[in-house]
């Protein structure tokens, strides 16, 4: 049953067979792959008292553009030089193996799955084609998604993917249908919501800050995504930082 139901919901379901558009390593002097950069940095500043070396972004509903954000966000984190592992567990909706051509036949799920005594990440996880970034796709769909996310087994991959890369950056479903990022979000060491400009609910992207909140969440902050970067209408990306919520009054709507 949706957790919440809300209006303005538009599915997209293009990214699940085309796979995401990686501006950021197709044109990485581009505006848009600055604004990656300038949101890498912000989350790097966030970072000094606690280290971030897990990180999701997530948003109210579906086709808000998380995919499309982690996985540039991955890029542009490689591109300055650390060892990234991009991780997909919308084990629901999996884009990555879409977006970089890979077999899905073995992958996180396999992993959660193996009654194997060690995590071994070694077998599964795959080349990018990008210099430092390792890819672990979503593997096979299983019927229990959120189970097999809340799991230990998911808390020790976590740690291992932690020990052996630089950044983790984990791809997850929305907050308003199913429970699946509730119950790894206090497994991360820090959650960024996305908000779609025009297309998130005010309600909603409440909604989904209180579930973070529930869930022991660290909410660094929103991107809004799809902001009309250069002031004309019906152009596709931009990406906008913000920290800090205004939902509180209607007066300040987002
Ligand atoms: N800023 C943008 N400008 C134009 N199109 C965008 C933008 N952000 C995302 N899209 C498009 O919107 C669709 C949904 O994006 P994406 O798959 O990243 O969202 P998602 O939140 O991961 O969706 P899902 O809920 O299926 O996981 C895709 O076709 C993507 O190319
Ligand atoms: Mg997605």
């Amino acid at each position: 049953m949706p957790l919440f139901h809300h209006k303005n919901k538009k599915q997209s379901d293009m990214s699940l067979h085309e796979g995401i558009r990686l501006i950021t390593a197709v044109h990485s002097k581009s505006s848009i792959s600055e604004q990656f950069r300038t949101l890498r940095t912000n989350i790097s500043f966030m970072a000094i008292d606690h280290p971030i070396k897990t990180l999701a972004l997530t948003s109210a509903s579906v086709s808000e553009g998380k995919s499309t954000v982690t996985d540039n966000l991955a890029v542009v984190w490689a591109q300055n030089g650390q060892q990234v592992l991009l991780v997909d567990a919308d084990l629901r909706r999996p884009t990555l193996h879409g977006t970089f051509d890979l077999d899905n036949r073995e992958g996180l799920t396999t992993i959660l799955t193996s009654q194997a005594k060690t995590i071994n990440l070694n077998q599964i996880i795959q080349p990018s084609g990008i210099n430092n970034l390792s890819l672990l796709t979503s593997g096979p769909t299983p019927p229990n998604p959120a189970e097999l996310l809340n799991s230990q087994r998911m808390r020790d991959l976590l740690a291992a993917a932690k020990n052996r890369y630089d950044m983790v950056i984990v791809d997850v479903p929305p907050m308003l249908e199913v429970t699946d990022t509730q119950v790894i979000a206090h497994n991360l060491d820090a959650v960024v919501l996305v908000i779609k400009q025009g297309q998130t609910q005010k309600l909603g992207a409440k909604r989904a800050v209180e579930l973070l909140k529930l869930a022991h969440a660290n909410l660094l902050g929103y991107v809004m995504n799809d902001v009309p970067s250069d002031g004309s209408a019906g152009y596709g990306y931009g990406y906008g930082y913000g920290y800090g919520y205004s939902y509180g009054n209607d007066g300040d709507d987002k």
